[in-house]
């Protein structure tokens, strides 16, 4: 891997010769040492400031660069201007990872995997920040910090807790149709190239004329679904704890290039009124009969980082990176992570993390932000530095203006749980859709899963799937040797998806 290299000059920081490398400058054999080590000093006092913050969920992942591909014209629902034609190309950069590990725990754990995608374009940084399944288990934000303390450790034993996840999942009937996804044949992906992307929420698209779509995103795996059982994970991890990542790393190395097919789901601003379903609802899915999947494009990754702390680790995506002709919804799960992926990385990284060559536009950026720490461009120099001025600087792009979203209602601290409350229709039409097998490995895994909760808590999850269907109800039951309730009626209807994920 070294061969070959050039020689190269030890220096210190500042480009002074370093003398000696192995031996620290004392007085006389025995010490002590002299305070003008320089050299010593400077070690030390990097290797201490080596760590930076890990994100503080999907802290352990692998990155690398690409190019994503226009397959079809799609310029009647958007003006962003990377999908302009058939056949242009876009450089981008993409981060895989697993949500509830540490930065450097296993990779072949049972849990959601993100999906995260920069694309270049020269209108800006279009991040495309979503995960391997296309439902999420919150539908309003204000339970995020919850959800996470709950999937981590517990703040006395510093372990993770069957018990603390389980009550928190079960106590809250929405997140049942991802702890459903989670627990099925697709929660241990073989690798990450082995799993599709979904954008997850609501979206959406503004074309030319003005006009406003609502898309939902999937990217469909070249490489087929593969995935681990709890036995091959189990091993796995004994023999090699980062397996996704020289899954990814030597695919790449020896020009297999993973690829990924773009999709879009598009219903118009009318329908969402009169659909029937909430089109804002990160814990449902929309129907592919109802509204079809739509080709855009497709990816490959093609380039490691030559450094993986430089790229991976101190790459920053953000669902409030967007272009011209990508844009919201009143999602309010989508709305809250506007706010929360930059602050974090403001702390993570500092201010100027935009500047960091992984995270900086190809396009001219005029932000007029300036100073802080770790400046590194020319800070705009002696531009003018307020606005408005006579000297034409820092001109608004009004025809970038988006249409007029109308939206009413009362302030209040609204609660869909009180006439919004279908938990279980898409789960119980996800349940139907599995074969015997998958059903029983469902059911196993979740079992698995639930370890030493206590059986109050495996009960309360037996009765919400039972709630779903009895069958899986009764199948989780017989797992963990308990009972499961008759039910009186089931809740919701049975939609009709042709393929739930
Ligand atoms: C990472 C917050 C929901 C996908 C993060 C980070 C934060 C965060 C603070 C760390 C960012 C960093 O340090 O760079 C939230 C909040 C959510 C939410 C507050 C809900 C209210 C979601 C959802 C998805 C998602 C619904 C997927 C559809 C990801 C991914 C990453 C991430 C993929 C890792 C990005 C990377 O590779 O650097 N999230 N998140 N999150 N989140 Fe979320």
């Amino acid at each position: 891997m070294h061969g070959n290299l050039p020689q190269s000059q030890l220096t210190t920081a500042f480009g002074a010769p370093v003398v000696d490398n192995q031996n620290s400058y004392t007085a006389g054999p025995r010490g002590p040492l002299l305070m003008q080590d320089i050299w010593l000093l400077e070690k030390l006092a990097n290797l201490n400031r080596e760590v930076i913050p890990e994100r503080r969920m999907h802290a352990k992942g692998s990155g690398a660069f690409g190019t994503f591909r226009v397959t079809k014209d799609i310029t009647r629902y958007t003006r962003a201007s990377f999908l302009s034609e058939v056949g242009k190309e876009t450089g981008m950069f993409a981060r895989f990872t697993t949500v509830a590990g540490e930065r450097g725990a296993a990779d072949a754990e049972r849990d959601i995997r993100g999906f995260a995608l920069k694309f270049y374009t020269e209108e800006g940084n279009w991040d495309m920040v979503g995960n391997n399944t296309p439902v999420f288990f919150l539908r309003d934000p204000r339970k995020f910090p919850d959800l996470n303390k709950a999937v981590k450790r517990d703040p006395k034993t510093n372990m993770r807790s069957a018990t603390n996840n389980w009550d928190f999942w079960t106590l809250l009937p929405e997140a049942f149709h991802q702890v459903t996804i989670v627990m099925s044949d697709r929660g241990i992906p073989k690798s990450y190239r082995h799993m599709h992307g979904f954008g997850s929420h609501t979206y959406s698209f503004i074309n030319a004329e003005n006009e406003r779509f609502w898309v939902k995103f999937h990217f469909k795996t070249q490489q087929g679904i593969e995935n681990l059982t709890d036995e091959e994970a189990a091993s796995m991890v004994a023999q090699d704890r980062e397996s996704h990542q020289r899954d990814l790393f030597e695919a790449i190395e020896r020009g297999d290039y993973p690829k990924w097919t773009m999709y879009i789901q598009v219903m118009n601003e009318e329908e969402a009124e009169t659909c029937g379903f909430h089109p804002f609802d990160l814990t449902k899915v929309w129907s592919q009969k109802t509204y079809p999947l739509i080709e855009v494009g497709e990816f490959e990754l093609n380039r490691n980082a030559e450094n993986f702390f430089q790229d991976v680790e101190q790459s920053a995506f953000a669902p409030s990176s967007t272009v011209p002709g990508i844009a919201f919804s009143p999602d309010k799960m989508l709305q809250a992570r506007l706010f929360a992926y930059a602050d974090a990385q403001r702390y993570r990284l500092g201010v100027n993390y935009h500047q960091i060559p992984v995270n900086a536009p190809k396009c001219p950026v005029m932000s007029n932000h300036r100073d802080g720490y770790g400046r590194m461009d020319g800070n705009y120099g002696s531009l003018p530095h307020y606005q408005p001025n006579s000297f034409g600087q820092w001109l608004e792009q009004p025809d970038y203006r988006e249409p007029p979203l109308k939206i009413d209602g009362n302030a209040d601290f609204w609660n869909f749980r009180e006439d919004d409350d279908d938990y279980f229709s898409q789960p119980r039409a996800l349940f139907r859709l599995m074969s015997a097998d998958q059903r029983q490995v469902l059911f196993d895994n979740t079992a698995r899963a639930m370890g030493d909760a206590p059986d109050f808590i495996k009960q309360r999850h037996i009765d919400n799937c039972t709630r779903c269907d009895p069958a899986y109800g009764a199948g989780v039951a017989q797992a963990l040797d308990m009972e499961a309730p008759v039910p009186e009626k089931l809740e919701g209807t049975s939609p009709d998806l042709a393929e739930a994920l």
